[in-house]
């Protein structure tokens, strides 16, 4: 017979140990809960290493024992003995062993929730893309933007989330927990960042063709950077500079996207689709899937249903090259 070690049935159980290992170890970057950023992440963190120790103790204290009734010390079924593994190792073990996780888990959940005293920002799911609004403290109106969300570090900002058609779920792995977003109610996360960087986050609930391209950008700033960006935000477009972004802000105009679009400082106000005014400073296009580059606008703008299924904007395919060009131009200019 062969050694135990060397027998089939060790090697798939020791392969069924390191698979998780040799997968967790390709999870780092920045969408992942193992690189926190903020303070709710960090704790999250905490919670997930305590119960993969405990998984890990329980793995191997059952297998241990396994081990050691099969092969170490086999003996002769004895009921006593089975009654007593049957009520510690069935019912007391795991209820102590669950209860004090529970009550542990339970207490992290006021810090997730506590009231920032930071931004509010509100935040709606749209078919699929990110409606954004910064509301600084005695705003009247809010700084509109889409896609992307900046924060300031150190301070807990307030998230106002709520959906136009179907269920998402906003979740930002690098900085906290998600949290869904339902049309016609409100709900509301935290979340404090704790250090400057550039994460990404993403609709973490099925909601349609695209849910899986309805992604954004969030970068977490030192709070006067952060200020001077915000006070930016507010204003308006800057204006079209050079022969091919002043055509192409025509023909914008011409084409009726104001209608959907708005461009603060232009005729352009419509609601319907993303905020512009500043869409060519974002770091993605289309809500986390391209670089905001001139030839992916064109890309964007001539095969909206190809890059994103189903999406509401159609496509501009029978625009000639040259407007594509210009229109692309403006755009990428509107920082
Ligand atoms: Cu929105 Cu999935």
């Amino acid at each position: 017979m062969l050694p135990f070690i060397l027998r089939w049935r060790f090697v798939k159980r020791l392969f069924a140990g390191l698979v998780p290992v040799v997968a967790l170890s390709g999870c780092s970057g920045r969408q992942s809960i193992l690189d926190p950023a903020g303070q709710d992440s960090a704790s999250l963190l905490t919670l997930f290493w305590v119960m993969l120790a405990g998984l890990v103790v329980i793995w191997l204290l059952i297998n241990g024992m396994m081990f050691f009734f099969h092969h170490l010390s086999p003996r002769k079924y004895d009921e006593s003995i089975a009654r007593k593994l049957i009520v510690g190792g069935g019912i007391v073990f795991p209820t102590v062993v669950i209860a004090a996780l529970l009550a542990w888990g339970l207490s992290m959940m006021p810090d997730q929730r506590a009231p920032g005293d930071g931004l509010r920002v509100e935040i709606v799911g749209e078919q699929w893309w990110w409606r954004v609004a910064y509301w600084p403290d005695g705003a009247d109106e809010p700084i509109v933007s889409a896609n992307e969300i900046r924060l300031p570090v150190g301070r807990r900002s307030t998230f106002e989330l709520s959906s136009a058609a179907v269920i998402h779920s906003l979740w930002i792995p690098a900085l906290g927990g998600k949290m869904d977003m339902f049309p016609g109610r409100e709900t509301f996360l935290t979340l404090e960042p704790t250090e400057a960087g550039t994460f990404r986050g993403q609709c973490a609930e099925f909601c349609g063709a695209s849910h899986a391209l309805m992604a954004f950008e969030v970068v977490t700033m030192d709070p006067e950077e952060f200020e001077t960006w915000l006070a930016e935000e507010a204003g308006p477009a800057q204006s079209p500079e050079g022969e091919a972004a002043i055509e192409g802000a025509d023909v914008f105009s011409a084409q009726g996207c104001g209608a959907c679009h708005t461009v603060r400082g232009t005729e352009a106000v419509g609601q319907v689709g993303p905020d512009l005014t500043h869409v060519g400073s974002r770091m993605s296009l289309g809500a986390g899937i391209l670089a905001p580059t001139v030839d992916n606008f064109i890309a964007w703008i001539d095969h909206t249903g190809d890059l994103k299924p189903e999406v509401e904007m159609p496509a501009y395919d029978d625009l000639p090259e040259d407007d594509l060009l210009a229109l692309a131009t403006y755009l990428v200019g509107l920082k």
